[in-house]
């Protein structure tokens, strides 16, 4: 249904979890997918196992790689249609014991990635008159979450960053929308025992723990042509567990 057919894609984090579903789904509908992550070798078996795709090895958290990596695939492709925010890290803690360090590092890959890579694009997609930005934020920054001080900032700021963003950008027909997963079965949560992840089932009224496929579906209608008149939106994708 959704055909990405000769659209250039950017999906950070693109080396496992989250990223790697929506690298997967979009490449699967026909998109050129860019995978980015540090670790080169990650990004790198992951774009070989997909229809369509490259690696590029950039840290989000720095304005300079993430521009060259943009420009290198506008110079390359021509255009740059998707972008993908999604790259994202935790340094949990009670923000009694937060160490400064801990709360800038999340600070700057989370918002400031994001920021730097919608910067990246902005000047291309307007030439264009089109573009697609997503970022994933989370419903830690919908609701808080105690011990993620930094955590639910960052991602609270994804989603005023996104509705700014939206707003600047829609007269050049670039839509900008950002996801709000819930509680997604990956590396970055599976350190939960099988107690707290009970409890934590207990709350999602769909009763199951996600998995990056519910939230690479919604990437890629968000970037389709089919989903042309939304943005400055929140979608939360969580069984249910937090309605607003
Ligand atoms: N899992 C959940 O339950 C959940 C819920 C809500 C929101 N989210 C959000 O969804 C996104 C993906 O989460 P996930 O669970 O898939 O995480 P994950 O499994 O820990 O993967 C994180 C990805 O981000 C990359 N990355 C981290 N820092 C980076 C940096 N500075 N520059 C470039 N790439 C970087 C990692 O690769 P390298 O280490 O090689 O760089 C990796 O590919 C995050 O933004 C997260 O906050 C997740």
């Amino acid at each position: 249904m959704f055909d990405l057919t000769n659209q250039i894609a950017i999906v950070t984090g693109a080396s496992r979890g989250i990223g790697k579903s929506i690298a997967s789904a979009l490449s699967n509908a026909g998109a050129h997918v860019v995978c980015v992550s540090r670790n080169i070798n990650d990004v790198k078996s992951v774009a070989n196992s997909l229809p369509n795709a490259s690696a590029f090895s950039c840290d989000i958290s720095s304005a300079d790689e993430f521009t060259e990596c943009v420009n290198s695939v506008i110079s390359k492709h021509g255009k740059i249609d998707i972008l993908v925010n999604n790259a994202g890290i935790t340094r949990d803690g009670l923000i009694i014991r937060m160490k400064t360090e801990d709360w800038n590092t999340v600070l700057n890959i989370n918002l400031t990635g994001a920021f730097n890579g919608i910067k990246a694009v902005t000047r291309t997609m307007m030439k264009q008159k089109s573009g697609r930005i997503i970022n994933i934020s989370s419903v830690v920054g919908l609701i808080g979450n105690a011990g993620q001080a930094n955590y639910a900032a960052s991602k609270a700021g994804l989603i005023g960053l996104t509705k700014a963003t939206a707003k600047e950008l829609a007269s050049r027909g670039i839509t900008v929308n950002c996801i709000t997963p819930g509680y997604i079965s990956t590396d970055m949560t599976d350190n939960l025992n099988d107690a707290a992840k009970e409890k934590l089932i207990k709350q999602i009224p769909l009763g199951r723990i996600g998995n990056p496929d519910d939230i690479a579906h919604m990437v890629l209608y968000l970037a389709s042509e089919e989903a042309g008149y939304i943005t400055g939106q929140t979608m939360t994708v969580d069984g249910g567990m937090v309605m607003i």
